[in-house]
């Protein structure tokens, strides 16, 4: 039943994505659009079906397939279909651009379980984290509260925020050793830097840094006891940057409780690249920085930078939504997860191998690092790339680790295969 419900909501979204881009073509205003590039056969109970949607060369295993997404058929298809109509009539097809944009806002909040006049769509986890920064009213003697954990992206935010209102930034450590980070731990050592001025608490959902997940539940508990007795304008406000939990992890917004979340959708959704967005239940709190072309309708359109954008990418994130829904965000989590452990305990048994990322996957996500004793991170992705044609990256961070991404286009035949790869390197 399961199945035959996502291929059926599949085959609606297929043909609701190309049917809306085409519909364009029959009024009078609208160019004809080239038809879109006919997506392969596409069973999304099968993982190598997914597989197959990405024109990913096969003979490499693409575990650094995280940092920037490559495009499966739908949106390629989108995205052509999108291109073709922009290049035969720009202007009448730009006719149709704010409804195929609130597509692209439904679809986004029926993924977060969010409302779509909440969204702000954006080019990038960063770009959201710079809206929300440059925009965030602080009123004197309110401060700043984040971690020591952050992605470099927002310590700059932060940095400009400072500068601009003058809040102290003040930063937390969240563990000492990212393998025994525990949730209880991180709540308390969080709850513990909260003080009476505290505004924003601005965390990172999976850090890129070591792959500890933080209980952001959790954390937006402690937050509300903390603000029982705050007036709304002091209450703390929870900021998460979600670009490494976001369509790798289960959840909603809702479930979260968090106040803001930035993600990019070029990540782990596999949406097209150079798109991303902010979603937010307590605008009030934040200035538009870049003045919006849609006005003050809703809070997510006012905050959505206006100008002319690569509308191809940006129309085609509503097909890589549907293309995930298809497949089914638990099975996509699940089929990660398994992975990870699988990737996680396979490190573990190797002697020159120190796992730096938690192996319980209620505090860690997809992504997994580690380091090899006697080889630099960069020499063993090198060699894991050359000798093994495996893809790993390195982590950009003071202290730089081997960093491997399994996601819906590896496979846990591959993950063996990265086990007995860093095993064989000497
Ligand atoms: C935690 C974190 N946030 C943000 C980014 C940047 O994402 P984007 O390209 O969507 O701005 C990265 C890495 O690229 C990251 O690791």
């Amino acid at each position: 039943m399961a199945g035959l419900r996502r291929r059926a909501v599949l085959g609606a979204g297929l043909a609701t994505g190309v049917g809306s881009a085409l519909a364009g073509c029959t009024t009078a205003e609208a160019p004809p659009a080239a038809a879109a590039r006919q997506p392969a056969a596409f069973d999304p109970e099968s993982w190598d079906s997914v597989r197959a949607q990405f024109s990913l060369d096969p003979g490499i295993a693409h575990f650094a397939a995280f940092v920037l997404a490559a495009h499966p058929a739908p949106v390629r298809a989108a995205i052509e279909t999108h291109r073709a109509g922009l290049d035969t009539d720009t202007h009448a097809y730009l006719n149709q651009g704010v409804q195929r944009e609130e597509e692209v806002r439904e679809a986004a909040a029926g993924y977060l379980g969010a409302n779509p006049a909440e969204i702000a769509l954006t080019d990038s986890t960063t770009m959201g984290m710079g809206l929300l920064c440059g925009g965030m009213r602080l009123r004197a003697g309110q401060e700043v509260l984040t971690t020591e954990h952050d992605f470099f992206g927002t310590h700059e935010a932060l940095r400009l925020l400072a500068e601009r209102t003058g809040a102290p930034v003040r930063r937390v450590r969240l563990y000492d050793d990212p393998a025994a980070a525990t949730e209880a731990d991180m709540v308390a050592r969080l709850r513990a830097g909260i003080g009476p001025a505290t505004r924003l608490v601005v965390v990172t959902w999976v850090h890129s840094s070591t792959g500890v997940r933080l209980p952001i539940k959790a954390m937006s508990t402690a937050l509300a006891e903390a603000n029982a007795n705050r007036d709304p304008a002091d209450q703390a406000l929870l900021v998460v940057d979600g670009v490494h939990g976001f369509a790798a992890v289960d959840t909603t917004v809702t479930e979260l409780g968090c106040d803001f979340l930035t993600a990019g959708t070029h990540k782990w959704l596999f949406g097209p690249r150079g798109t991303g967005l902010l979603w937010g239940r307590a605008w009030a709190a934040v200035a538009p920085v870049i003045p919006s072309f849609s006005g003050a309708e809703s809070p997510g359109r006012e905050a959505t930078p206006g100008g002319y954008h690569s509308f191809e990418h940006r129309w085609a994130a509503k097909e890589a939504f549907e293309f995930h829904k298809a497949i089914g965000r638990d099975r996509i989590a699940a089929r990660i997860q398994e992975q990870a452990t699988r990737l996680k305990e396979g490190l573990a048994g190797i002697s020159s191998v120190r796992l730096v990322t938690p192996k319980d996957p209620a505090v860690s996500a997809g992504l997994v690092m580690c380091s090899i004793n006697g080889m630099s991170p960069n020499q063993a992705v090198q060699r894991l790339r050359s000798e093994h044609r495996i893809d790993a990256s390195v982590t950009p961070y003071a202290e730089p680790l081997v960093r491997f991404g399994p996601s819906i286009v590896t496979t846990p035949e591959q993950v063996d295969a990265v086990v007995r790869a860093v095993a064989a390197l000497r």
